[in-house]
């Protein structure tokens, strides 16, 4: 079950400080981050007794427990021991990071999240998760850990570049999938997002919060309960975000695997093709120019290292009219599938 104490708004860094004035802390925090808010950063350090900062350049490549022993060595020589705290600043890569290491640091240290991106404040600050890439695969090891305190404050998602957005875009698409009645029944105004016009994120993103808490705490270690519906979009998104031939964003390699998802469904006829053409009206700014077909040899190949296939089958999610389902799913099957997806580059008029 998770124990986190999350505070939403302009002034959450501050109550987040107010929970930290005094203590000893041990700061990961993404370089790009650092720099950008500065003021806000420095103003963050002046509430601990004794603080240490680790400045991390381009997480996602020092994600990993080479990086983590680095940090550690950091850690003994400032003498931090487990009743102190690890601050995770940035984005989703950060707080994997930061969380790992605090996790396995003498058994656990005390653990804050500050998350900077959509991505972090709508999906990885949340729920436990913590994790480091291996020999180039996704998020090999990691444990569940909870952050204490998470501080999610909207204003820092000013100063992400177009990219950066439609990644984040993607992962909130994935939620109106999820429960497109609870967005509808919220009256949560999703139109931005066909229209190409920003999002109200101060809404949005608490919103897309409340969803995941519902997910996370029904099944918190992820055994096959509501949590793995969080995976939708996420097996060929995994899959092809590994490859290096066309760099892809987390977000944007969702996408694509949001937009697979919607195929396999409507092929399954579990989708009325209105759906599968709203859903691609919702998807089709964010997904990246990538043609398909160049993608399937890393589908065909990374699929079978998913963390959720168990003998040659994958447990795969997809959207139904008013939630989504789960099947196990024969990793050739889906590779057919897959395949003639791609032969029409996903276009729905040709479904
Ligand atoms: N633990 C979980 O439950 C969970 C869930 C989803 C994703 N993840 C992980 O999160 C990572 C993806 O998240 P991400 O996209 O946030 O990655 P990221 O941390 O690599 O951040 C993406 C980019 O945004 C920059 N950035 C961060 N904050 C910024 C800001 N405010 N302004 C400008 N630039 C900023 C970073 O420097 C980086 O270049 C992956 O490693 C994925 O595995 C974890």
């Amino acid at each position: 079950m998770n124990k986190s104490k999350c505070f939403f708004g302009v002034n959450s860094w501050r109550d987040c400080g107010f929970q930290l004035q005094g203590t000893k802390g041990l700061i990961v925090i993404d370089k790009k981050v650092r720099d950008l808010h500065k003021h806000r950063v420095d103003k963050l350090l002046g509430v601990f007794s004794s603080v240490k900062e680790v400045i991390v350049d381009e997480v996602e490549k020092h994600k990993t427990l080479k990086y983590a022993e680095l940090i550690t060595q950091k850690a003994l020589d400032f003498n931090l021991n487990r009743n102190d705290w690890v601050i995770g600043v940035g984005g989703g890569a950060t707080l994997d990071l930061a969380g790992f290491f605090a996790s396995i640091y003498k058994r656990g240290a005390n653990l804050c999240y500050l998350p900077t991106t959509i991505i972090a404040q709508v999906d990885s600050s949340y729920g436990g998760k913590t994790a480091v890439n291996f020999q180039g695969y996704k998020n090999q090891l990691g444990s569940f850990y909870p952050a204490n305190i998470i501080g999610i404050d909207t204003s820092l998602l000013s100063t992400l570049n177009n990219r950066e957005v439609y990644n984040g875009l993607g992962e909130i698409i994935k939620y109106i999938m999820l429960e497109p009645k609870t967005f509808k029944d919220a009256d949560i105004d999703i139109t931005p997002l066909v229209n190409d016009e920003s999002l109200d994120f101060e809404k949005i993103i608490p919103f897309c919060y409340q969803i995941k808490i519902k997910y996370v705490n029904d099944d918190y270690y992820d055994k096959e309960g509501k949590r793995i519906a969080l995976n939708l979009g996420h097996t060929i998104g995994h899959a092809i975000e590994k490859q290096s031939e066309y760099p892809l964003g987390h977000g944007q390699a969702v996408a694509i695997g949001l937009h697979f998802s919607v195929y396999v469904a409507y092929s399954k006829g579990k989708l009325e093709l209105d759906k599968v053409k709203y859903y691609y009206k919702l998807l089709k700014r964010i997904i990246p120019n990538v043609p398909y077909k160049n993608l399937t040899e890393y589908v065909t190949i990374n699929l079978k290292q998913d963390k959720k296939v168990e003998r040659e089958k994958v447990l795969f999610i997809y959207p139904v009219e008013l939630g989504w389902e789960k099947e196990w799913i024969k990793n050739e099957s889906l590779v057919h599938y897959w395949t003639k997806f791609a032969e029409v580059n996903g276009n729905v008029d040709y479904f």
